[in-house]
């Protein structure tokens, strides 16, 4: 892979991410900036669906690039570190079937539960054993996964891979929430870098998608023009790799 230009660009950075949200999820593509295409997974006529989630390679260098095709484990993540995968990508003999499956991030947040405080998962189709997100207090372990589509125009948020040519706009207060991802703890949210949208992994909320009106739990917008959370991905381990477990598809039904 090429070396970044020395200076990137924002058009730069949203080709990038586009790029690497095609990987890993359906999808047409493309022009410059907006990009609405999408999705359901191609049946596995031939391979199979792979329900953990695996490293997906990034356009421009990233510290994942060579775990790239590998199973994501819990501890592979130093705290507010984060990466992209595919889950439910089709594999054939071992290898990933481009464009296929959800792509997500995995971000590994502080452990604390002042500003963390997510909703019971009790009333919402998740699948015995998975939980809103991953917890381990003996290695002091939280981990959020989310799906990776916008809930503007379904572009591809990133979490940190701009290089910090750029940075995401933090007029929060015309949005609501101030993130405390950003205010308290200095680290930039989920960014959209299409129209800047952004998303606090820390503030899992509840929410309806407006699309089919089915419940799910998100990611809370903390700056437009997003229209409502980014849903989470529920999680589990198993044997120390990380699997996602299907709730509602409809959560991650609005491209
Ligand atoms: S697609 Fe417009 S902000 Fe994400």
């Amino acid at each position: 892979m090429s070396a970044p230009p020395r200076t990137w660009t924002r058009r730069d950075w949203i080709k990038a991410g586009v790029i690497a949200g095609t990987a890993a999820g359906a999808g047409v593509v493309v022009g410059t900036e907006v990009i609405a295409p999408l999705l359901a997974p191609p049946a596995p006529t031939n391979g199979t669906i792979r329900e953990d989630f695996v490293y997906t390679k990034f356009p421009t260098p990233q510290w994942w690039d060579d775990r790239a095709g590998q199973p994501v484990q819990p501890g592979d993540f130093q705290v507010w570190q984060g990466a992209t995968a595919v889950w439910r990508g089709l594999f054939r003999d071992g290898t990933y079937v481009e464009h296929t499956g959800f792509p997500v991030l995995l971000i590994r947040i502080i452990r604390e539960n002042t500003y963390f405080r997510p909703p019971d998962p009790a009333p919402y189709p998740i699948p015995s054993g998975y939980n809103l997100y991953y917890d381990d207090p003996s290695r002091d372990l939280r981990i959020v996964v989310l799906f990776d589509r916008c809930t503007h125009l379904c572009c591809y948020p990133g979490w940190h891979i701009a290089d910090g040519s750029i940075v995401p706009p933090r007029d929060y207060g015309t949005y609501g929430a101030a993130p405390p991802t950003w205010t308290v703890y200095g680290q930039d949210p989920v960014w959209c870098l299409c129209h800047d949208a952004q998303y606090d992994p820390l503030l899992l909320t509840a929410d309806v998608n407006p699309i089919n009106g089915v419940p799910f739990v998100g990611a809370r917008i903390v700056h437009g023009p997003g229209k409502f959370s980014l849903p989470v991905v529920p999680v589990r381990p198993i044997n120390n790799v990380l699997y996602g477990g299907m709730p509602d598809p409809r959560w991650y039904t609005y491209c």
